[in-house]
């Protein structure tokens, strides 16, 4: 073992005869390194030896590697074997099955089996098939560039429903969604017939916001479990585990899922559901205080990598874009929770500033289409973004009105609240 993995660069002329016996070793760490090695060779005269691995090794991590090998051999004598291991039952040895094969997809029965698995049920092989075969393919209607943001949405807040506004939005022109959602029924300002309706009601928001977000952009929201309390003594509370529902319904509309950022507060500022506990200590009847809420981040789905997206911005905005200093290094993030004189559900600036600096570049689209107080329109101003904004209850417009009167920024921008109706006309007129 030692001597196998420590043999490190080969000479060409080696002879790799003496590591044939070991293929047939019972430790399988050992046919594993006597693998390795054979690869290093790139001598097409081990297929043979190689390939009777790849039948019949009951190791996974022998058998991957087999495969792996004899993908750099780049011999066509290999093909119909490789083509065979398409089908497969473990998704590690279909793609290193796939990585060998496409060095032949100028051949067009090999590309013709290879788009086969563009619908294989393993979600990693789709995306290499689909990014090889099929990116170039959008079907949606962009009308701009990746760094380019329609003029009328420019700082503007719009008054109404967000299912209504969304229609005059374009394809692809949001960088960034930042917001947290009504908390189900949670909350004064929002209700709902029943949770599913509700589930249902983002569902509907979430599909537009992908549809206007840019590509391989992101989509950052905030929420936490909900508790809606007993009706009588005689029932128990009912607790919502919303960032969890609501994941799967992203996942399915098209975002892709990038971390969860855990926002924690001092439990000193939280409701206290420990009392009853503290008394009697009887398990099951323990409750935790909560003092989290979920930051879940998703990027559009796409096959670019986020390194496109980089490029795509000027050296100039780049280099004024980088976050500076000290940063937060952990998705733990302490961060005190604020009131507001007006709106019960506020986020704190710092979180709207972490957020909108670590996903969006300077001069881009910042759009969050729950309001509420404009949180995110405040802090995206301040860190040279623009907003786009929709609040459907008037005294929180007014509200927003109050804190970003102050940015003097906007004064350029008279048409900053817009009812839906103007905004419509705006959007014609682009
Ligand atoms: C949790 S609050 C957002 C608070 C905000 N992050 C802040 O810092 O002030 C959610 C907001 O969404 C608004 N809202 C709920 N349903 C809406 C809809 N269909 N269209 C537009 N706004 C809506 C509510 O009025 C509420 O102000």
């Amino acid at each position: 073992m030692f001597i196998l993995s420590n043999l490190g660069r080969l000479p060409s002329e080696f002879d790799g005869q003496y590591f044939v016996p070991y293929l047939k070793h019972n430790n399988p760490q050992i046919r594993f390194w006597a693998i390795k090695n054979i690869g290093k060779l790139g001598n097409d005269s081990y297929l043979i030896p190689i390939s009777n691995i790849v039948f019949n090794d009951t190791d996974p991590i022998v058998k991957r590697e087999s495969v792996s090998t004899i993908g750099r051999m780049r011999n066509e004598n290999a093909i119909p074997m490789l083509l065979t291991l398409l089908n497969d039952s473990n998704p590690e040895i279909v793609l290193q099955a796939i990585r060998a094969l496409l060095v032949f997809s100028h051949v067009s029965n090999i590309s013709a089996e290879l788009k086969k698995l563009s619908n294989h049920p393993n979600e990693i092989i789709q995306t290499v098939i689909r990014k090889n075969f099929f990116s170039h393919q959008s079907t949606s209607n962009v009308q701009y560039s990746h760094v380019e943001l329609p003029s009328f949405m420019k700082n503007v807040v719009v008054h109404g429903d967000v299912r209504e506004v969304m229609q005059f939005v374009p394809d692809e022109s949001i960088h960034l969604t930042f917001t947290s959602p009504p908390y189900y029924n949670a909350r004064s300002y929002s209700t709902y017939p029943s949770y599913q309706a509700y589930l249902d009601f983002l569902d509907n928001v979430f599909k537009q916001i992908h549809r206007v977000t840019k590509e391989g952009r992101f989509l950052v929201v905030n929420t936490s479990p909900i508790i809606i309390p007993r009706v009588s003594r005689k029932y128990s509370s009912k607790r919502y585990a919303i960032p969890f529902d609501l994941h799967a319904y992203l996942i399915k509309m098209g975002w892709e899922f990038i971390d969860d950022i855990i926002w924690t507060k001092p439990e000193t500022s939280v409701k206290n559901r420990n009392a009853g506990f503290l008394q009697h200590r009887k398990p099951l009847g323990y409750k935790a205080n909560a003092c989290t809420e979920y930051v879940m981040i998703y990027r559009k789905e796409t096959t670019k990598l986020i390194d496109w997206n980089m490029r795509q911005y000027s050296k100039e905005i780049v280099e004024n874009s980088k976050i500076t200093g000290e940063y937060e290094t952990s998705n733990l993030w302490h961060i005190d929770p604020v009131f507001d004189k007006v709106h019960s559900a506020v986020f704190p600036t710092e979180l709207a500033k972490r957020i909108i600096q670590f996903y969006s570049y300077q001069g881009d689209l910042v759009f969050d289409p729950f309001a509420g107080s404009g949180t995110t329109g405040q802090v995206a101003v301040d860190l040279g973004r623009y907003f786009f904004m929709t609040e459907q209850i008037v005294k929180y417009i007014e509200r927003i009105k109050e804190k970003l009167v102050y940015r003097p920024l906007l004064s350029k921008y008279n048409h900053c609240f817009l009812s839906l109706e103007e905004f419509e006309i705006l959007s014609q007129g682009e």
